[in-house]
């Protein structure tokens, strides 16, 4: 039998009698979470393989699984190891983070920390960190300082993730350079990319094999538990994407590579990211989780202050529809004639904007295609395209800050790198500086197209090191950073809180100029992508057809105008964009309240609804306020729900405002009927919901 080691009190301590089952030279140790519903087992196979394996409420999740690397000397840590040693010990506390979905978050584990001994002339060390929360695991390799081993490259790790079952996955291919996919559906045995259609608008692809998926990877199986394969900390190392055995369900780590193949240049002493599996029979404890950033390092800036939340507004989606163009050679400034291109970043154009921002009190103006190199931009693989600091002739950056300050409007600057990150680093901080003495803190940066240092992959350790790198950068001048087209994030933004929000998933731009993004799509995203970290979606869509700007263009957003609105509460993010045109909000003013209205920081969060490509039900609590805000979205299904008010606080009343799909309304052919009413509601009011969103506000 294995005794289980559990510990209660607050106090670390390094044991060895978790020494706990001998049998035929095997040696297993075993860990429960908090609440006792996962077990981990960690063990040696006979030939000193380390593995581990996962059960939750008794039922295996994960079946003994290799732990290992290889190394590029031809070093082979996946076997022959011996224990040297242990520690073990509980934590049990809440931190702070400076924006979030709640005020305080809990940080509950118990951890084992298994020292390993390499058989061997010159043994090498390795140590297997667990950290078991009561939605899951979390584990990393740790290279301790040690004699036998100093700089080394990693050739592969050997991860697996044995699953117990064929189960339902939520799934990406495993691109090196993109996340910006539609998720499929399927069983893990039916992974095979040749069968689906990958096209779907991505411009640049890597992709090795047709087996390989990204993480997070979301699966649900047959009896119901929802499983979560993701990392956490990715820091001085690439991502790590899954190559599904689709025989026997099992997954092995695959490092994205450098431009030679290897996979991570290191020196001891050095800790891998941290290797996620969340469990549970009840879906909305892997959205609520906040294991992602509990394994995260604690913030490292020190006066946070400047650090705020952002909603706003901007020129971009006149550019994404066709109606502006983002060069200066587009076409007559100001055009009226929806046909004929202009370009967007002219000045009488972005006061417009300001003037739309200060109006409706948003903080800050994102203005893209202002400065000169957009002309060869696009996939020619150029080096020096953009140098960050010269604005083109109609767009005059004085008259602009002036404007925009008088205003009370912060302006957002947009460097589009074109993956140019060797030319983007020579020159970040000449546009750092010409940033902050021109009144921005906040930039938006963009790297479409192919590397540069030629070979990279955007997932690789260099570009990992590089999107850390501009975020610490940045913190030195107090700007905060929005990066799309970059590795997703893994929870590094509690560390560095000024790395605001990425895209690095599909966001809405995709149903402006492809086929888009299927309803089911924002069901998923909550489940997968932002369990790293906020995301700009972009949502605020409210002209949902896209032949009002040309009678050829069919696309359109696949929803309903209320669903735009519900994602500003079921997309956590302390950055949104109210990403339509003025002139479309103009038109739906009763509507666009909502979006005046939406907190993008918040006190507290309920995941009240929550089923993976299917629905989503979440309420938040404005950040020092009592106000609540709920947010419902279905996928291509029509949805009816109650919701129980019982979050509100007792004895108050709240005056709700609901903003819903109207009876008649449907994604794709009435998208744009909504239907706003009040009702006063207290704590013990039910709600009667055709899906949609609300605000309450109290009324005492
Ligand atoms: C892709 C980004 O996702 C989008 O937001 C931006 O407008 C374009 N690149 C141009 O940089
Ligand atoms: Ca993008």
């Amino acid at each position: 039998m294995l005794n289980h080691f559990i510990k209660t009190a607050q106090l670390k301590l390094s044991i060895s009698l978790i020494l706990t089952f001998f049998c035929q030279f095997i040696i297993a140790q075993s860990l429960l979470s908090p609440n006792k519903n996962l077990q981990l087992t960690f063990s040696l196979s006979q030939n000193g393989q380390p593995q581990y394996a996962l059960t939750y409420k008794g039922k295996e999740v994960i079946k003994n699984s290799t732990l290992g690397f290889k190394l590029k000397n031809g070093t082979d840590l996946t076997s022959n190891f011996t224990i040297s040693g242990n520690t073990a010990g509980s934590v049990n506390e809440t931190w702070q983070p400076v924006l979030g979905e709640q005020k305080n978050i809990l940080n509950q584990y118990n951890e084992l920390t298994v020292l390993l001994k390499q058989k061997a002339e010159n043994p090498i060390e390795l140590s297997i960190h667990f950290k078991l929360y009561n939605e899951g695991l979390g584990f990393r390799y740790e290279f301790p300082k040690q004699k036998n081993l100093n700089y080394f490259i990693v050739s592969d790790e050997f991860t697996q993730f044995n699953l117990a079952g064929n189960h339902k996955a939520f799934w990406i291919p495993g691109d090196f350079d993109s996340q910006e996919y539609v998720y499929n559906e399927t069983k893990l045995s039916e992974i095979d990319l040749s069968k689906i259609n990958i096209d779907n608008g991505v411009f640049l692809k890597s992709i090795k094999s047709n087996t390989m998926v990204q993480a997070p990877l979301m699966m649900k199986s047959d009896d119901n538990l929802y499983i979560n394969i993701f990392e956490a900390a990715v820091v001085n190392y690439p991502v790590m994407h899954l190559d599904v055995n689709t025989k026997n369900n099992s997954l092995t780590s695959y490092l994205v590579p450098n431009a030679i193949g290897d996979k991570a240049y290191l020196q001891a002493p050095f800790n891998t990211p941290w290797r996620t599996i969340m469990v549970s029979d009840d879906a909305r404890d892997i959205v609520g989780s906040k294991l992602i950033f509990n394994l995260n390092e604690p913030c490292k800036i020190k006066n946070t202050s400047w650090i705020k939340p952002v909603k706003y507004v901007g020129i971009w989606w006149e550019m994404h529809v066709g109606i502006a163009s983002w060069d200066y050679s587009g076409g007559q400034a100001g055009s009226q004639n929806p046909n004929k291109v202009f370009h967007g970043a002219n000045t009488a154009n972005v006061k417009r904007y300001i003037d739309f921002a200060s109006k409706h009190k948003f903080d800050g103006v994102l203005v893209e295609g202002w400065n000169t190199g957009w002309e060869d931009w696009f996939g020619n693989w150029k080096e020096d395209v953009f140098d960050f600091v010269t604005p083109y002739p109609d767009f005059n950056v004085k008259e602009i800050a002036a404007y925009a300050k008088k205003k009370g409007v912060k302006m957002i600057m947009h460097h589009e790198t074109s993956g140019s990150v060797a030319n983007y680093e020579r020159r970040l901080d000449r546009a750092f500086d010409f940033m902050k003495k021109n009144g921005y803190d906040a930039v938006k940066s963009g790297y479409v197209g192919r590397i540069i240092p030629r070979g990279e992959f955007h997932d690789g350790q260099t570009m990992v090191n590089h999107f850390n790198y501009v975020a610490q950068r940045a913190a030195d001048y107090q700007i905060m950073v929005n990066s799309h087209e970059s590795s997703r994030l893994t929870g590094v933004n509690r560390t560095y809180p000024n790395y605001i929000a990425a895209e690095a998933a599909r966001g809405n731009e995709f149903n402006a100029w492809s086929n888009g993004n299927p309803p089911f799509h924002e069901t998923i995203l909550p489940f997968t992508r932002l369990l790293g970290g906020p995301m700009d979606y972009t949502p605020g869509i409210f002209q949902i057809k896209m032949n009002v700007y040309n009678p050829n263009k069919k696309e359109q957003v696949h929803t309903t105008l209320a669903k735009q609105l519900a994602l500003y509460v079921t997309m956590y993010s302390p950055l949104q964009m109210a990403a339509d045109l003025p002139q479309n909000y103009e038109k739906h003013l009763d509507a666009f309240q909502f979006i005046k209205d939406v907190a993008v920081d918040w006190d507290d969060s309920k995941i009240l609804e929550a089923e993976p490509g299917d629905y989503l039900t979440i309420v938040r609590k404005a950040k020092n306020k009592n106000d609540w805000f709920l947010g419902a979205i279905t996928d291509e299904n029509k949805r009816s729900t109650t919701i129980d008010l019982s979050f509100l606080d007792a004895g108050k009343k709240y005056e709700a405002t609901i903003y819903a799909d109207a009876a008649d309304a449907h994604w794709e052919t009435n998208p744009m009927a909504y239907k706003i009413t009040k009702v006063v509601v207290d704590a013990k009011s039910k709600l009667d919901l055709n899906l949609v969103t609300c605000r309450w506000r109290c009324r005492s």
